[in-house]
């Protein structure tokens, strides 16, 4: 007998998406893995050219007596912001993977926002130093405002600095990091915060470098959330070539901006980034080498995330 859907909003969800919980599950999916065709775009016309995009990102889990198939949707209407509409609308649909029915709704923005800071902290556990203290946040958005929770998930952070283009907007998430218990300041120079950081990471909209190779000591693990298209990118080609660089998966080496273009100046070769974290989680690479080695994770987003994470908060919700 079907049951109706549940519906899990924003707050609901992320009360059902804890860090530790999520970073475990989302270490069990990337070293199982899961069928996750490559994203869809489609451009919505309108009657004076585009008006929107549709982005369609689905994945289903392995065969078994319990299999999950999911679908995110992703719904950009750039124009929105002059009717003080959000641009983005996004919805995460559930369903059994073996028959088909409609388990859950879910919002989008909490799945990919919780999944993305989770998928980086796994990262981080196999790259970063184990002694890692200070923790250095470019960007305050939806995302980055996310980043200190999933970190210290996997280490035991002292100091977190924040640093943005948009100063008030970092003060408002330092104010909203200090009442949960974080030692946080702003940063005021970047380049006297990259260099006194354990962890950078990063997740702005940024088409020029933010973070110089020159600028990072020996041990300094680079995280790289925003730049998703080939002419975005977060850090320069010094430092993405004097590091050793893994990826969430073999999409990245392919549309992000913080890996095409050192190629396309000849800074890096084709065969630079040593692995995936898939790769990373099954031991099939080890990850940090020494104390001294600097290393750069750089994630573009996968569906495999968005399904560990729906799955983990309907599992949990079913319980309640
Ligand atoms: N890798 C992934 O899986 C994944 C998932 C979600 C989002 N993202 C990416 O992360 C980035 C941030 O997403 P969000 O939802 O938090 O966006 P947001 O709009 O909420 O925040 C963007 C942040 O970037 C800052 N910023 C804007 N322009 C900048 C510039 N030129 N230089 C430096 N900082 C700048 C803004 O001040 C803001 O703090 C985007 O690029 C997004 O595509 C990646």
């Amino acid at each position: 007998m079907s049951t109706a859907p549940i519906t899990l909003p924003d707050v609901e969800l992320a009360k059902l998406l804890p860090m530790e919980q999520l970073v475990e599950a989302l270490r069990r999916s990337f070293s199982e893995g899961c069928s996750a065709p490559a994203r869809e775009h489609h451009p919505i016309e309108g009657s004076q050219g585009e008006q929107g995009m549709l982005l369609l990102m689905p994945a289903w889990s392995p065969p078994g007596p319990t299999r999950y198939l999911g679908v995110k949707q992703v719904n950009i209407f750039p124009q929105n912001a002059a009717q003080n509409k959000p641009a983005l609308t996004s919805i995460y649909n559930l369903f059994d993977g073996n028959t088909g029915e409609h388990l859950a709704s879910m919002d989008g923005n909490t799945i990919t926002g919780r999944r993305t800071v989770a998928v980086s902290a796994l990262a981080a556990r196999y790259l970063s130093r184990k002694d890692s203290e200070e923790l250095l946040v470019l960007g305050s958005g939806r995302v980055a405002s996310l980043i200190p929770y999933a970190y210290q998930a996997v280490r035991d952070i002292k100091r977190v600095k924040i640093w943005d283009i948009n100063r008030a907007s970092a003060e408002q998430l330092q104010s909203l990091l200090v009442t949960d218990g974080f030692d946080c300041a702003i940063a005021d120079s970047l380049e006297d915060a990259v260099r006194s950081a354990d962890i950078v990471s990063a997740a702005t909209l940024s088409t020029t470098p933010l973070v110089l190779g020159d600028w990072l000591r020996p041990g300094t693990h680079v995280d790289l959330i925003g730049a998703f298209t080939p002419t975005m990118r977060e850090s320069d080609d010094q430092c993405v070539a004097m590091s050793d660089v893994y990826t969430d998966t073999g999409e990245a080496a392919h549309e992000a901006g913080d890996l095409i273009q050192p190629k396309k100046t000849g800074a890096i070769g084709e065969d630079h980034v040593k692995a995936t974290l898939s790769d990373l989680v099954t031991g099939r690479a080890l990850g940090r080498e020494s104390d001294a080695s600097f290393t750069l994770f750089k994630a573009v987003g996968t569906a495999l995330a968005d399904l560990s994470a729906a799955t983990l908060a309907y599992e949990a919700a079913r319980r309640i």
